[in-house]
């Protein structure tokens, strides 16, 4: 499979597809070969995929991506973080790591 090897080869790695993708308005794919992982559509470029690491940096609670509001939004202690990761509310004081991502053929792939 040809978008297969170019994703290898690039250094990128699948972590879902972009059929879940679109249904579910994000991939969170806590086991994917570049670790925990949650990607959605870049809110101000459909084109482009924004993804980052989930775990939150203040005490490991998961993120939640929150759509209509565009950030992301932690449901333990109501840290928010932009969709570059950046701390828009504390307590979290690191911003959520992020990577690369895109599409390959039906894949989305991420580079750590
Ligand atoms: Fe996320 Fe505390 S674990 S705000």
């Amino acid at each position: 499979n040809r978008s297969f090897t170019i994703a290898q080869s690039s250094g990128f790695k699948s972590v879902g597809t972009v059929a879940s993708l679109d249904k579910d308005g994000q991939i969170l794919n806590k086991k994917s070969p570049v670790g925990s992982v949650l990607v959605i559509r870049n809110p101000n470029d459909s084109n482009s995929l924004i993804a980052v690491n989930p775990t939150c940096p203040h005490e490991g609670c998961t993120v939640k991506w929150k759509k209509s509001e565009k950030y992301f939004d932690c449901p333990c202690h109501d840290a928010e973080f932009a969709p570059d990761g950046k701390v828009l509310k504390g307590p979290a004081k690191k911003p959520l790591a992020t990577y690369q991502a895109k599409i390959e053929g039906n894949s989305v792939v991420v580079k750590a």
